[in-house]
């Protein structure tokens, strides 16, 4: 397992939250590539699923905890609803996982209570209580959500998270369900758990949220700058609705703005000292594969990942870039994994070079599948120009995927 000593944890919910976006099915096999990818890119945690919703999720979980879930790997999670059988598949798939984990959850707000659970708030209590126990009996690792927390009663978050706490839950996510709460009110709210939890010390304060007002990135660094050490997100921000928190969001502008969000300085000596474990050279990789995999496609001027996010176009700027690349870009694009010197394919290229700017873009081909792809390019090149990388995508979709 990778040092959280004094890093932000980077919990990605890809496979589990982001492929709850209508149309981002994935199977069992496109699953485990984008696992593999997570891990190299440096992710802490993988939720791949929520085992007990269907065979397919408890496989893919089971396969990625088998193949993913190594010694040095990531720890593995699956979601469990606060119940017993949900909690039983979890820790069933998780089994082969070196170091394994179980999230469960429960509503919290009034307006679930009422309407989606039909249970009062005594009832609530004691079921967060016995389930996370009920977790703690399979594995020490459990991560307790009161589901729709941003809206709910503060003090009666506080008494669900002490209960879950003396439970045993070693982790305590805080989700804005419905993307509803603004950045001071997300700070300010996980600066009173800090404060009126009385066990919270016990446990690691985590947040998750949806995009609903574009703000859930935001909310995260406000939630950092109060005492969330774990942040739950997606690749290219995909989710319900209008998506989760981006994890390349957070985690450049974690980069980016290191000295001012550093929570761990005076601790640690180091200011320039990385706040997450992610390599972030490999983001720009991880954005295509899952873009590719998901069919979910990146909007043009989406931060960091997006197709124009180094792109000047102004003559003014294209002016002082030229001159000093700091008058109008705040990061490298090789920080995340983009070369300023691509190789530009086209029909005289080779397969080799072919094969690598497929590798760059995120595609693990076998053999055959490069050899069909070569010849749809050579094929296609010879039509057309300046082949770009959305015609490569274009082209190993086409005669990979549907194949
Ligand atoms: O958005 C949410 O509340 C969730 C929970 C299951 C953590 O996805
Ligand atoms: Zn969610």
């Amino acid at each position: 397992m990778r040092n959280q000593a004094d890093r932000i944890i980077i919990f990605d919910t890809t496979l589990r939250d982001g492929e709850q976006c209508p149309g981002a099915t994935l199977n069992i096999d496109e699953k485990l590539i984008i696992a593999k990818q997570l891990a190299r890119l440096g992710v802490d945690i993988i939720e791949a699923g929520f085992a007990f919703a269907s065979p397919g999720d408890f496989e893919a979980v089971k396969k990625i905890a088998q193949i993913v879930g190594t010694e040095d790997g990531p720890v593995i999670c699956s979601l469990a609803r606060a119940i017993k059988a949900d909690i039983e598949a979890a820790a069933e798939a998780l089994k082969p996982a070196v170091h394994g984990r179980i999230h469960t959850f429960i509503s919290t707000s009034d307006i679930h209570l009422e309407y989606q659970l039909r249970k009062s708030r005594a009832e609530v209590l004691a079921i967060a209580e016995e389930m996370v126990a009920y977790a703690k009996s399979f594995m020490d690792d459990v991560e307790f959500s009161p589901m729709d927390a941003a809206r709910s009663d503060p003090q009666f978050l506080y008494q669900v998270l002490e209960r879950a706490i003396a439970a045993g839950a070693t982790t305590v996510n805080i989700p804005d369900t419905v993307g509803y709460t603004t950045p001071s009110e997300f700070g300010d709210m996980i600066k009173g758990i800090t404060e009126n939890v009385p066990n919270i010390d016990q446990a690691i304060i985590s947040v998750h949220g949806h995009n609903d007002l574009g703000l859930a990135v935001a909310n995260f660094l406000e939630a950092v700058k109060n005492g969330a050490r774990q942040l739950e997100c997606t690749i290219n921000g995909i989710g319900e609705r209008a998506g989760n928190a981006a994890l390349e969001e957070l985690v450049m502008a974690l980069h980016v703005r290191r000295q001012y969000f550093n929570p761990f300085l005076g601790r640690s000596e180091d200011s320039e000292a990385p706040l997450t474990n992610i390599d972030t050279k490999q983001i720009y990789k991880t954005s295509r594969l899952v873009s590719n995999l998901t069919g979910m496609l990146v909007q043009p001027n989406k931060a960091i990942v997006g197709a124009n996010a180094f792109a000047h176009e102004s003559g003014i700027h294209q002016d002082g870039v030229l001159k000093n690349k700091l008058t109008y870009e705040i990061m490298d694009a090789q920080l995340i994994g983009l070369t300023d010197n691509q190789i530009v394919l086209g029909k005289h290229s080779g397969r080799n070079a072919f094969g690598t700017r497929l590798k760059e873009l995120g595609f693990e081909l076998s053999e055959t599948e490069l050899n069909k792809a070569f010849v749809r390019f050579k094929d296609v090149a010879d039509k057309k120009k300046d082949i770009s990388d959305w015609d490569l995508e274009a082209i190993v979709n086409d005669e990979i995927q549907q194949s």
